[in-house]
């Protein structure tokens, strides 16, 4: 029985494994985990004494075909360094670091690559996880991305030139979201005798129901926006203001995201192919 490697399990590597776990698709006995804080592993092993915990990565890396790379994005290629006498053009690595480009990781390694990016969402097991391959990754590796990250969220396959906007839509985007509606829930505060208690209660549970309806009800945002900005009324007249402003704002914040993830991947380039 081949063994599926996870080497990392902080903030993100602890979401996902969680959520293969609870989902039942992959046996607890298949999987072999090592992270560098081990301690951190003494509640999973406790639940779930039948998942192997490695004392490092190069004895989970003997064992396993199929390893997942779930460490911050610096510390991705001192973990390839330290596995890459134990893997081969056989090894299928599975990296979820954004700014590390498929190109700079076949720098140093000449096998199955397939980089994911998973979004915070995946913890309630909703959202987007995207995802793209190199060349050598086969139909049934594409396959058994996607058995693993659709247990925890949707899955949509894109062209890495794609990734970073996407990226900004669905794993940037919680972060977006909420910062949006705390600006709008602060706002509403300004401008009555509400509390922050007050607005942000009412603010979560009408982003939550409008989610739903859209969901649930089948609808997309340009329906949502006719059925209750009615002509002549109030909301529209709040439509008009976020017509006229927010499209700017929103072009600056692609720009942002854009011009730092460009310094990113060039900061990791460097030291990758060096
Ligand atoms: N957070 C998000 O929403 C999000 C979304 C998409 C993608 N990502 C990407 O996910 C990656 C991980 O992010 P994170 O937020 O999960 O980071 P994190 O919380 O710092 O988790 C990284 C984990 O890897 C462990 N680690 C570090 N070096 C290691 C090594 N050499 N061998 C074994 N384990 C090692 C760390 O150990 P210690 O416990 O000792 O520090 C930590 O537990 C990043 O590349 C990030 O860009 C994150």
């Amino acid at each position: 029985m081949d063994k599926i490697g996870f080497i990392g399990y902080g903030s993100m590597g602890s979401v996902i494994i969680k959520g293969i776990l609870d989902s039942n698709i992959l046996e607890g006995e298949r999987m072999v985990i090592s992270t560098r804080s081990r301690n951190k592993l003494d509640e999973l092993g406790k639940n779930h004494p039948e998942i192997e915990i490695a004392p490092n990565n190069i004895s989970l890396a003997r064992k396993c075909q199929n390893i997942f790379i779930f460490v911050g994005t610096g510390e991705v290629k001192g973990v390839i360094e330290e596995i890459k006498h134990e893997i081969s053009e056989n090894t299928h690595i599975i990296y979820i670091s954004a700014g590390l480009t498929i190109e700079t990781f076949e720098s140093k390694f000449k096998g199955k690559i397939t980089k994911v990016i998973p979004s915070l969402t995946s913890e309630v097991g909703e959202g987007v996880s995207l995802v793209c391959h190199n060349a050598k990754v086969t139909f049934k590796d594409i396959e058994f991305v996607k058995t693993i990250f659709g247990s925890i969220s949707s899955v949509k396959t894109i062209e890495e030139e794609d990734l970073e906007v996407a990226s900004d839509l669905t794993s940037c985007a919680p972060a977006f979201i909420a910062q949006i509606f705390r600006e709008l829930a602060s706002s509403g505060i300004r401008n009555s005798n509400l509390n922050k208690e007050e607005a942000e209660e009412m603010m979560i549970k009408t982003l939550y129901g409008t989610a739903k309806l859209i969901h649930e009800g089948n609808m997309n945002f340009d329906e949502v926006v006719t059925r209750v900005a009615t002509k002549g009324g109030i909301t529209q007249e709040g439509i008009k203001v976020l017509e006229k402003r927010t499209p700017l704002m929103f072009d600056e914040l692609f720009k942002a995201t854009y011009n730092k993830n460009k310094i990113r991947k060039q900061i990791l380039n460097d030291e990758w192919v060096k």
